[in-house]
């Protein structure tokens, strides 16, 4: 079964994408704009697959590929 939306707040990642169309691919500013991400946290991955992709049904990602997806923005984050 693919994987197309934040169950927690039920956004639909094809609503996500064509928000980040408007106001820009920014994962914390889609979480602040629909609260995705803020629940459990498990989408996480799956958005930014979903930002770097375009697609909005994605197969379940493998533990090992949550981390290097993870790891990726990590890096790609500003030093605090
Ligand atoms: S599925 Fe998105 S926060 Fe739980």
């Amino acid at each position: 079964m693919p994987v197309d939306r934040c169950i927690c707040h039920d956004v639909p990642f094809d609503h996500l994408l064509r928000l980040s169309r408007e106001v820009g691919d920014n994962f914390q500013t889609l979480s602040s704009l629909t609260g995705c991400s803020t629940g459990c946290g498990m989408c996480k991955p799956y958005i930014l697959e979903m930002l770097r992709t375009g697609q909005t049904r994605l197969p379940v990602l493998s533990p090992a590929q949550v981390d290097a997806i993870l790891a990726r923005y990590a890096e790609n984050q500003p030093e605090r």
